[in-house]
């Protein structure tokens, strides 16, 4: 079902927890072309050796939580192609087998990134879904579309890189719950500029990033929402935070109230340096994409 408006969410099917994550390697990654405010300013200005630097220690990161770490290799002339949680939506269908739902970019210069991903997961016998299914419409992925862990339940952003009419074709594929929610400022183009889901029962937000609509169905879905403030979530992209386990949060460094709030709520915080990437509007979740 897709759900909208706030009423009552049905009750949570289970699905198991992912424990693989994906990073793309940043070795051709660039500022090259204006697709978000943040990147405005900051033509041809990313430092590749900081850039390098910044990738290794987010990687390190995940292999010392536990996490089955794979690694493509970024391709020269797709600049935007290190962040791998926007060209799919890795899924299990309801017979526990995975597949991966492939994006459908909004710009031209990174629809080139997808077929790339879709090499990797169809080599490793992932079944892969094409979001078109003879209509239109763009999709992010992973940038827009987020599982709730733990259970059969996904959130869809829309309004900047991904069409809402998309999801009523990944509803009918995939047989999932899928709570939509508008986003409204330019700065929070993807969903995971503006919501982070930590774990089933909390979620970190930015709330002046949906319309009230969304704010009430995101009190519905999460039973503790734990708010950034403005200007880290503006700036410091605080809620592109990724907590891989419902323990560990990883996020950019700086972020001294959002960091407060989530150790108060009982999560450990690992602050890592993501500025590089910050250039082009991305940090730690848009970084990787995690599958099963
Ligand atoms: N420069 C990239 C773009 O505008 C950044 C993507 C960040 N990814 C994300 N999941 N928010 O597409």
């Amino acid at each position: 079902m897709i759900h909208e408006l706030p009423g009552s969410l049905p009750a949570a099917v289970p699905m198991p927890l992912p424990r693989r994550v994906l990073l793309t390697t940043p070795d051709h990654f660039q500022v090259q072309y204006v697709i978000n405010p943040h990147m405005e300013g900051h033509l041809g200005s990313v430092d590749p050796d900081r850039a390098a630097a910044q990738w290794s220690a987010l990687r390190d990161r995940y292999s010392a939580l536990g996490m089955d770490v794979h690694t493509l290799a970024g391709q020269p002339g797709l600049p935007d192609m290190v962040f791998c949680a926007n060209q799919t939506l890795p899924f299990l269908d309801t017979d526990g087998r995975p597949g991966i739902v492939a994006s459908r970019m909004a710009s031209s210069h990174r629809a080139p990134e997808v077929p790339h991903f879709e090499a990797f997961f169809a080599d490793r016998g992932y079944v892969v879904v094409p979001v078109e299914a003879g209509a239109g419409g763009s999709f992010e992925g992973m940038g827009d579309a987020l599982w709730q862990p733990g259970i059969r339940r996904l959130w869809g952003g829309y309004g900047f890189r991904t069409d809402r009419a998309v999801y009523d074709r990944i509803q009918e594929r995939l047989d999932a719950d899928i709570c939509l929610v508008a986003l409204d400022d330019p700065d929070f183009y993807h969903l995971d500029t503006c919501l982070s889901i930590l774990d089933g029962d909390t979620a970190l937000y930015f709330p002046g990033a949906f319309r009230p609509e969304g704010v009430e169905l995101l009190r519905q879905g999460f039973a503790r929402l734990i708010e950034a403030p403005e200007d880290e979530a503006r700036r410091l992209f605080a809620c592109n935070a990724h907590c891989p386990d419902g323990r560990h949060v990883l996020i950019q460094r700086g972020c001294r109230i959002t960091t407060a709030r989530l150790q108060a709520a009982g999560y450990t915080v690992i602050e890592l340096d993501t500025d590089e990437f910050l250039k082009s509007g991305g940090s730690v979740f848009c970084m990787k994409v995690v599958f099963w």
